[in-house]
């Protein structure tokens, strides 16, 4: 069993980030010198995966075409002789395969993967959520990968996170296995309500899903927020085949977050070849003079 496709939806509007994403995707919100959408397919290009699947809604288009061939820039910037700049954007839109499907209507995570159920057909596959962004010596997608081809079940990523930050997210219980970070997953719960789990292992957005997910989907009703939601069928995965949970190697960063979205903007400044030296310096100066 191969994981040949990544499910990424990206169909979710924004809100958090009003009135920034008005008129744009959130997901184009730019990182240094690239949209996060793309440090999202790049870790998947970089994980040996060879499809992605976008779950899209109305006012997306844009992110299509960021991973598109665009004829006019390319012929402006050959009539202009921007040789090396005409070729990263060629590179970008021949990262890998993409398609895209249509959620029609906002009814949730669960949902939206379940719209994928046909693409994806009777295989594994994985997804990942563009809010989380992960830097790490092996992509995180990879890491996934790796224990599938040890366990060949579902897996989820896992990040201790603080106690009381635990009803911002699902939350996983489960039991050590003879294998270094990683667990056996026996309940995991939809942004429990504080006091209601003593685990702090949070599921952060990469999963590797058993096709089973779409007919438990099929029937998962609205759960948390009254959103269909994947976690609820996650648990019912769990006990219908088994399930992993595996803490990461890498730090993670929301970017769907303000404060999580400007942290990201300092590491990965801080990690570019070009500009990385220069914005150390500048931020020692701008700390010291506080
Ligand atoms: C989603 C998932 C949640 C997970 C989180 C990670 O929640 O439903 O289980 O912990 O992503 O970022 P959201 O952040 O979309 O509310």
């Amino acid at each position: 069993m191969q994981v040949r496709k990544a499910v990424i939806p990206v169909a979710g509007l924004g809100t958090r980030f009003l009135p920034a994403t008005k008129a744009i995707p959130k997901e184009m919100l730019t990182i240094v010198d690239r949209p996060t959408i793309q440090y999202i397919v790049e870790e998947v290009v970089a994980s040996g995966i060879d499809q992605i699947i976008f779950i899209t809604s109305e006012g997306k288009s844009a992110i299509e075409n960021h991973f598109d061939f665009n004829f006019h820039l390319d012929a402006v910037l050959k009539e202009k002789k921007k040789v090396v700049l005409g070729e990263e954007l060629n590179n970008i839109s021949n990262l890998i395969d993409i398609v895209s499907v249509r959620q029609k209507k906002p009814l949730g995570l669960g949902h939206a993967i379940w719209t994928a159920r046909n693409v994806i057909g009777d295989e594994p596959f994985m997804v990942l959520l563009g809010d989380d962004m992960v830097l790490s010596k092996t992509p995180c997608a990879k890491q996934l990968l790796d224990l599938f081809d040890e366990v060949g079940e579902s897996i989820v990523a896992i990040q201790r996170v603080p106690m009381e930050e635990t009803p911002q997210y699902g939350i996983v219980e489960g039991d050590k296995i003879d294998r270094d970070n990683t667990y056996k997953v026996t309940r995991m719960v939809e942004k429990p309500a504080p006091g209601t789990t003593d685990s702090n292992m949070a599921i952060i957005g990469r999963y590797i899903l058993m096709p089973e997910i779409f007919t438990i989907l099929d029937k998962t009703t609205p759960g948390h927020g009254g959103e269909i939601q994947l976690t609820d069928a996650l648990l019912a995965l769990t006990k219908q085949r088994g399930m992993y949970a595996m803490e990461f190697e890498g730090t993670r960063f929301d970017a769907g977050d303000k404060m999580g979205y400007l942290k990201a903007i300092i590491a990965y400044g801080l990690r570019h070849p070009a500009l990385g030296k220069q914005l150390k310096e500048h931020l020692q100066k701008v700390v010291a003079t506080l």
